[in-house]
């Protein structure tokens, strides 16, 4: 199976092929390449070839990536009840499920009990009230444990995992705690923890100390119940948003994870989200104002922080590209693209140099597969974009464009 590039740019894409596609189903549109999400997962699989993969779904849930990721034999790793039933609904095997428990409302636990009595999956508990709450629901089926290591990493403090209270047990207490689910008859399978999010650069650092005490604790763990099958390090592998920034040398990070980890006897596992998916994705757009002021130009635009809305909850970046067919002999300005919606936050990208913009053209916004379509909302009672997924030479419509009949279907109140 090829992999591909290190990362593919927003410069990458095909323009014609964008435009012909926001024609064919309007904008603002998501465009999913899964040859893309196909590529980038052999190269995880190339470098982390004797681990364990799994797919954190939350990053994207549109079938023909859950398909696609499927296809290559990793699991699946499930934030809640709804991921764990779209994810063997789209084949996943069952034994390759994890369903991370976070605060699990009843509806979550009554539904994965079930779940794992005909399926087999792994519920990870990152709670001792958790363990009860499955204690009570007469679970059997193979339980791990979430630590909560004490150190965190990740793009920005609100996706930095590892050291928040909310996440995962203490570390001190998970051996105890192992050894009592084992005492009660529960089938201790693994160990877990995850640090955060867009892990690169000197968070690198902070993940392997995360894996080196991950791999203390494993062995502290397996001395005193005997066996366990695996240790999972999370997710979090981050890639290049801007265009100047290097992809990961998954290798190099590869071998940095299996030293850290040292020798302990179980399968070594991590769960990376944004990695599959982030580059095999991006987000159409059309101008609809272009408005000069004395600080900036206004470039206004039809996708917004209800479309995509990392930049407004993280100040992520993500590149902007004018796919204008005469953009190259366009003068270049500096602009704020900004979205529809009434709130300050709604801008997907200030000082950006961009070919002097008209109304009607075509933006294209990158590595939008992680995380865009996924954290969507209908805020000002915008309706949720479409989603297309390239099918060779074709493209096929993956999610189809809400209404805002959509949105009031769901309200029971009349005069
Ligand atoms: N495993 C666990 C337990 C997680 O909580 C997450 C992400 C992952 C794996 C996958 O992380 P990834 O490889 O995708 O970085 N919405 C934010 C990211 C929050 C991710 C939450 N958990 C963003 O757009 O940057």
């Amino acid at each position: 199976m090829s992999s591909g590039v290190a990362v593919r740019r927003l410069s990458d894409w095909d323009a014609e092929r964008l435009r012909d596609l926001a024609a064919e189903f309007d904008t603002p549109l998501y465009v999913l390449d899964p040859d893309r999400v196909r590529e980038n997962a052999a190269r995880l699989q190339s470098a982390f070839d004797a681990e364990e993969i799994s797919y954190a779904v939350k990053a994207n849930t549109t079938r023909p990536v859950l398909e696609t990721i499927e296809s290559t034999g990793v699991g699946a790793e499930c934030a809640s009840a709804g991921e764990v039933e779209r994810a063997l609904a789209a084949g996943f095997d069952g034994e390759a499920v994890r369903y991370t428990a976070v605060n699990p409302p009843e509806e979550d636990l009554d539904y994965v009990v079930d779940a794992a009595a005909d399926h087999d999956l792994i519920v990870t508990v990152g709670a001792a009230d958790t363990l009860d709450r499955l204690d009570e629901r007469g679970f059997s089926g193979r339980l791990c444990i979430r630590a909560n290591p004490g150190v965190g990493a990740g793009h920005h403090e609100k996706v930095s995992t590892g050291a928040a209270p909310k996440f995962g047990v203490p570390m001190d207490r998970v051996p105890d705690l192992a050894s009592e689910a084992v005492d009660r008859g529960f089938d201790l399978v693994g160990l877990h923890a995850h640090a955060g999010s867009g892990i690169s650069g000197e968070d690198l650092q902070a993940h392997r100390e995360l894996v080196a005490r991950m791999g203390d604790l494993a062995r502290r763990v397996i001395s005193d119940v005997g066996t366990i099958e695996f240790v999972n390090v999370g997710g979090g592998l981050g890639v290049p948003y801007r265009e100047e920034e290097d992809p990961l040398d998954l290798d190099a990070v590869a071998a940095a994870t299996r030293e850290a980890f040292g020798d302990v006897d179980a399968r070594l596992g991590i769960e990376p989200g944004r990695y599959f998916v982030a580059d095999a994705g991006v987000l159409l757009t059309r101008v609809n104002t272009v408005k000069p002021t004395p600080e900036t130009t206004v470039v206004g635009v039809d996708a917004g922080m209800t479309t995509l809305v990392r930049p407004a909850m993280y100040d992520s970046y993500h590149t902007i590209r004018s796919l204008a067919s005469d953009a190259d002999r366009r003068e270049t300005v500096s602009v704020t693209v900004a979205g529809p919606i009434c709130e300050t936050a709604d801008v997907l990208g200030e000082d950006r140099p961009l070919p002097d913009s008209e109304r009607g053209d075509l933006l294209a916004v990158g590595n939008a597969g992680a995380y865009g379509y996924e954290m969507s909302s209908n805020y000002n009672s915008r309706p949720r974009p479409a989603v297309v997924a390239l099918d060779g030479t074709d493209a096929r419509l993956a999610v189809r464009r809400e209404a805002v009949a959509d949105i009031t279907e769901l309200e029971t109140w009349s005069k």
